[in-house]
């Protein structure tokens, strides 16, 4: 813990706000990053009741507005090297924006953006900036996610034919937002959600999922946007078949009516040499499936290269697994403090002046968010159209 830690300020948290809590855990974890300040509510005068509340010393803003435009003033040692959007999705353009104008890095929660013309603008200002801008999709952040990408990258389950990439949760099975339930009353309201419910919430996070560790990306979708839930005004069932930039075809599902379901994140991969299985409720392992051999489980941290599967050169940083030793599991929270610990090193360069990536390989980037709402909007589309079938526009 040698380096002097940098400062991280919230966009919301404030008043019983979830993804807040795993973030500012993620952000302390390695003893190089600290939350300094926070804008934690739309209320300013509850907001800094909320700030005065927080379990360590953290400055609170009225507004991330506020705490966004007296950065530049601070003395160089409180000035926030990044700020985390942990807000509704509708509170998260406007304050991305104004920190990439002000000289702020972004750490932006998944999706990026209610709509294109917000996602388009925002990679047009991270370009124009040459900032640091991530996005939080949580499940890359675990190590086996890295180690799937490898393998199918590096091509060893030869060439991809067939994903099936799906998040099925049961939490919305009844009309929850009907009782003031705080996180299902905005994910619900194509205002404050975005113009897909079940899939901006969840089906975002399948599509990454595919993306980061195929490399492949969606061109086509014929898309079934499902509500079952009586009066809900979104999607809460998603069911999307599509087509991949290799020829090759996937179905990415979501759904929040799917009861017992809890966070069942999964993907299975099939390739012309084998099969990759992996879930996110048992992230340590994946299970690789050979034709006509023993099926192979691979566990973080555990595994030997020129093992007949593995080449001899599986690269470094999967070899060196920088947290606790395996058999001592890892989840959700080391996930997202994966992404920080990236997400801070590109920081740190960018504050050195020295090139840094932001290019998907650790975390989501801004284009990746910008194709999640691609995806989402050309589903909306195809839906409407009884499935027809829709490309996905160009990319940016
Ligand atoms: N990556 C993941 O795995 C994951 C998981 C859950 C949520 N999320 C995303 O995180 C975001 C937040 O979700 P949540 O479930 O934590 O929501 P939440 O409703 O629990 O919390 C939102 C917080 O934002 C605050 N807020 C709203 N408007 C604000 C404003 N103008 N200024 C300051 N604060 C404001 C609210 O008061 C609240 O504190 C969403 O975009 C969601 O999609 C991601």
């Amino acid at each position: 813990m040698s380096k002097k830690p940098i400062n991280v300020g919230l966009v919301g948290g404030g008043k019983g706000a979830f993804i807040v809590n795993p973030h500012q855990k993620a952000i302390h974890f390695d003893g190089t990053r600290r939350v300094t300040a926070g804008a934690l509510f739309p209320d300013p005068k509850i907001a800094l009741e909320e700030a005065a509340n927080w379990p360590y010393p953290i400055k609170g803003y009225g507004s991330y507005t506020e705490m966004i435009e007296a950065n530049a003033s601070l003395p160089e040692d409180q000035k926030l090297s990044y700020i985390v959007i942990v807000t509704p999705n509708h509170v998260h353009f406007d304050p991305a924006m104004k920190a990439i104008k002000a000289g702020i890095p972004v750490f932006c929660e998944k999706p990026l953006c209610l709509n294109l013309k917000e996602a388009n603008a925002l990679v047009k200002a991270v370009r124009q900036h040459k900032i640091p801008f991530g996005v939080a999709h949580t499940y890359l952040g675990h190590w086996t996610s890295r180690f799937a990408r490898y393998i199918i990258r590096a091509g060893l389950l030869g060439e991809v034919r067939w994903v099936d990439s799906y998040y099925l949760q049961g939490w919305l099975a009844t009309k929850l937002e009907a009782t003031g339930q705080m996180q299902a009353t905005w994910r619900t309201n194509p205002k404050l959600a975005g113009g897909s419910g079940c899939g901006g919430d969840i089906g975002t996070h399948a599509l990454m999922q595919l993306r980061y560790v195929t490399g492949l990306d969606v061109t086509q979708v014929s898309a079934q946007l499902e509500t079952f839930v009586e009066g809900r005004m979104l999607d809460d069932h998603f069911t999307i078949y599509c087509k991949l930039s290799n020829g090759g075809k996937a179905l990415v599902r979501a759904s929040q009516i799917c009861i017992g379901h809890k966070n069942d994140l999964g993907i299975e991969i099939s390739g012309t040499k084998g099969t990759l299985v992996w879930r996110q409720e048992e992230p340590e392992s994946i299970t690789i499936h050979l034709a006509n051999q023993p099926d192979r489980i691979y566990w973080r941290g555990a595994v030997t290269p020129g093992d007949g599967f593995l080449p001899k050169d599986v690269p470094a940083d999967l070899m060196a697994e920088p947290t606790i030793p395996p058999g001592h599991p890892e989840a959700f929270h080391d996930a997202y403090a994966r992404l920080h610990r990236c997400f801070e090193a590109d920081v740190r360069k960018w504050q050195a002046g020295e090139i840094f990536a932001c290019d998907g390989s650790k975390y989501a980037s801004v284009e990746d968010g910008w194709m999640g709402i691609a995806f989402i909007e050309s589903c909306v589309k195809s839906s409407a159209k009884k499935g027809a079938w829709t490309a996905l526009p160009k990319k940016i």
